[in-house]
């Protein structure tokens, strides 16, 4: 397996980053949160979701997590739409306030697919939380409830996003410059 040899061109700084996701967890507080329950998707959203986590009890909130492994498998440039669960839940969602975080809202798929299983399992109320929102044409009608940035169609990593599950450890984000991620920008898996 070869690493990729792309650049990585700072977007977002780590102090913009933290004031971001204070901002969130405000929001996210004073919008209701008795019983927080927050469901986060792995791989990419640990990082964001250990930092909400802790900006929610600054905000005066006392969120439970959970977390569910999803992966979406691409073909070609499009991501193909097949969406599948690696590591399930381990805690019941019935009846709870679910706070959905993911790092980057981009096709919808992996948000959408994820919404649908918490509410098929009981859940009161799921809305979406995400670090990164794509300006691109959802292939689901999805927009997140609570946002860090906007950001272009561009590959992103650090902060927990990757290519080929480098780059995470980055406490920045930034644009991956050099080879197109295999795939397209939306394709890879499992992510
Ligand atoms: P969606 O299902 O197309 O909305 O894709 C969302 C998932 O794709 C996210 O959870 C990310 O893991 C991944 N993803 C989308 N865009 C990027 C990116 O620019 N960098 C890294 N991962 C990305
Ligand atoms: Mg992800």
């Amino acid at each position: 397996m070869t690493a990729p040899t792309g650049r990585v061109r700072p977007l977002f700084g780590e102090t913009e980053i933290a004031a971001r996701v204070d901002r969130i967890a405000r929001d996210v507080a004073g919008r209701g949160g008795d019983d927080l329950f927050m469901v986060a998707i792995l791989k990419g959203s640990f990082v964001f979701t250990a930092d909400l986590m802790r900006a929610l009890h600054r905000a005066g909130a006392r969120p439970r997590v959970d977390f569910m492994q999803i992966s979406s498998y691409g073909a070609g440039m499009e991501s193909s739409g097949r969406v599948g669960v690696i590591r399930d839940l381990a805690d019941p969602v019935e009846g709870r306030d679910v706070l959905l975080v993911d790092d980057i809202l981009d096709s919808g798929r992996t948000l959408s697919f994820a919404r649908d299983r918490l509410l098929q399992a009981g859940a009161r109320r799921v809305r979406l939380c995400v670090l990164l929102s794509k300006r691109v044409r959802r292939a689901r009608r999805i927009e997140a409830d609570f946002f860090g940035f906007r950001c272009s169609d561009e590959f992103l990593v650090g902060y927990g996003l990757d290519h080929a599950n480098l780059y995470r450890e980055l406490p920045f984000i930034g644009v991956l410059d050099g080879p197109p991620p295999e795939g397209g920008g939306s394709a890879s898996a499992p992510r």
